[in-house]
């Protein structure tokens, strides 16, 4: 990766934390044996593992029981599990202007079987308005489905002020955190969240293919397990077990990704996921303010460092920005992630919508020195549009 700039962190991050590789390699090598299924020491080891890994991010996002944590692929998988698990026909929700196709996907496909929506709108910069969104509840309303932060342009919603509308009005809430897990601090209890779905491998810094939820125990009651399977537990009963965490884990779990969290979840308790963030805010600001430099390029979202994490959209407006992306990473390696960024509802709240943008994602070991390249390549280019 030497000769190469990596600035698509929104995707994933990467590098990966310190001890990531070597424990699912670890793993791999020395015995990765199946968990609740084998009654022998290599497999208590493991599940040894699994269970601290559910006490770390119990502890991340300050719940009491870690049982209440559940292992799925991903953000995607976890909010399928809600939307699919829990809306009956009949039923309505609210979702943002900034929704990802994880929520709006699903959503869609809800609603052949009976269920409706509304989108809380954002403005051009991604601000939204608690009081618009509470306007827009209906007796039917069951709950409100929220990206924590925009992975197009990074805008972070007041999710304190949604959270005590949900707690008040009697609705579910249930919080996409894929662009600030790892990198904000999230207090499920505080913040009223019955449902907070996680990406492992985004600002966690750990593997693709885990992440999960954490459920409240009002929600954990009423969502029906929508994969079903062996749990290793209760195996006499066709019906899923109740209990947690088996009643959402059917088939054998991601046990290297979980591993792999494990490691990464260890590296950000050492170092503190606050002095990570202000790494990388350091150098938002610093392509904000450089980015100010270019003539012809708007920044879609916030121009400023608050209310935001550390991704970034730009449009180049006398450029096409699927070229302006191949460009810089044909002159100087410079991976970024251009189009609609799994979010055409967003886009079309930016006013980005169909051509997209170009979107740069800071992680904390970036440098200032690899944005002045990239400031350099795209006065370059500007320069000869
Ligand atoms: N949803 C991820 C992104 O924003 C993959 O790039």
């Amino acid at each position: 990766m030497e000769d190469r700039i990596y600035f698509d962190n929104g995707s994933t991050s990467w590098p990966k934390a310190p001890g990531v590789a070597e424990a699912v390699s670890e793993l791999l090598t020395n015995g990765a044996f199946n968990i609740n299924r084998g009654n022998y020491t290599g497999a208590y080891e493991v599940a040894g593992v699994v269970l601290d890994t559910r006490d770390k991010l119990a502890e991340m996002f300050q719940v009491q029981d870690s049982r209440r944590v559940i292992f799925t692929p991903g953000v995607t998988c976890s909010l399928n599990y809600f939307i699919k698990g829990f809306l009956k026909e009949g039923d309505h929700v609210l979702v943002t202007g900034l929704e990802h196709n994880a929520v709006m996907r699903p959503l869609y496909q809800m609603t052949r079987k009976g269920v409706t929506y509304d989108v809380i709108p954002v403005d051009e910069q991604g601000n939204l308005d608690p009081a618009h969104a509470e306007s827009l509840i209906r007796p039917e309303t069951k709950a409100m489905i929220v990206s924590h932060a925009s992975n197009v342009c990074g805008t972070v919603v007041p999710i304190e002020d949604l959270g005590e509308i949900c707690e008040r009005r009697q609705l579910f809430f249930v919080v996409d955190t894929a662009q600030t897990a790892g990198t904000l601090p999230v207090d499920m209890q505080r913040m009223k969240i019955d449902m907070l779905a996680f990406a492992g491998h985004k600002g966690l810094l750990g593997p693709q293919g885990i992440g999960g939820f954490v459920i409240s125990d009002a929600l954990g009651q009423k969502m029906e397990p929508f994969i079903a399977g062996g749990t290793g537990s209760q195996s006499d009963l066709l019906k899923m077990p109740t209990c947690l965490p088996d009643k959402y884990e059917s088939g054998t779990m991601n046990l290297p990704g979980i591993v792999g969290l494990h490691a990464a979840l260890s590296y950000l308790t050492k170092t503190g996921i606050d002095l990570l963030r202000e790494k990388k805010m350091e150098l938002t600001g610093y392509f904000l303010e450089r980015v100010k430099e270019l003539d012809g390029v708007r920044i879609v979202g916030r121009p400023d460092l608050k209310s935001r994490v550390a991704v970034v959209s730009l449009d180049f407006l006398k450029m096409d920005n699927a070229v302006t992306a191949f460009e810089l990473e044909r002159r100087a390696g410079i991976m970024t992630r251009v189009g609609l960024h799994c979010a055409p509802l967003a886009h079309q709240s930016f006013g980005t919508f169909p051509k997209g943008t170009v979107r740069f994602a800071f992680s904390a070991c970036n440098t200032r020195k690899e944005i002045d390249i990239c400031i350099e390549v795209m006065k370059e280019l500007l320069a000869n549009s």
